[in-house]
């Protein structure tokens, strides 16, 4: 009796301390409503540059990894992140790219989310990426990387 007791407990306490990944429904992320297309749309239009896992390459690519959300915290960087000539002139539809990008977001640099986080807009980036950078982009990136907080 005093086993059988035991081994349930061992198995309450192992159930509470599965991986928050296993736990959290599908489509839970804020302004994702369809991960997996998310995913195969970073794989079709993203990754060859970004990498699979976003870490870029650090010479033409930048990494997503680590990095991505931190423009959240800038001004302009919001903008910037729908003006970028990969996420702008992409051909995927408006509400498809809003997908990808707030999955982007979630998936590549979560320690860097805003806790006010408000989700991209398939309206908002059909906006921004009516107005796509082009040769200011590397100046304009420059000013906004010199603007973030320093990481803690
Ligand atoms: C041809 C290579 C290429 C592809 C494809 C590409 N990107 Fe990029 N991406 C870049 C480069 C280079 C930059 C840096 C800014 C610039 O010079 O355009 C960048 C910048 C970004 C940024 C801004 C963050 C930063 O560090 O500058 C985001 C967000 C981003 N890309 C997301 C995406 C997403 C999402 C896709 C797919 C829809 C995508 N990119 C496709 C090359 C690419």
């Amino acid at each position: 009796m005093r086993r059988s007791l035991r081994l349930l407990a061992i198995i309450v306490v192992a159930a509470g301390t599965a991986p928050l990944s296993l736990r959290a429904e599908p489509g839970t992320l804020p302004g994702v409503y369809d991960a997996s297309q998310a995913h195969v749309d970073y794989m079709l239009k993203c990754q060859g540059c970004h990498r699979p896992d976003g870490s870029g390459d650090d010479r033409s690519n930048p990494p997503m990894r680590g990095v991505v959300a931190r423009f959240l915290g800038v001004p302009g960087g919001r903008e910037f992140l729908g003006r970028v000539p990969g996420v702008a002139t992409t051909n995927l539809d408006d509400a498809r790219l809003a997908n990808l990008v707030n999955w982007a977001l979630y998936r590549f640099d979560p320690g860097h989310m805003p806790a006010n986080f408000t989700p991209y807009t398939p309206a908002e980036l059909g906006r921004l990426r009516q107005d796509p950078l082009r040769l200011d982009r590397v100046a304009t990136r420059a000013r906004l990387v010199a603007g973030f907080a320093p990481d803690p």
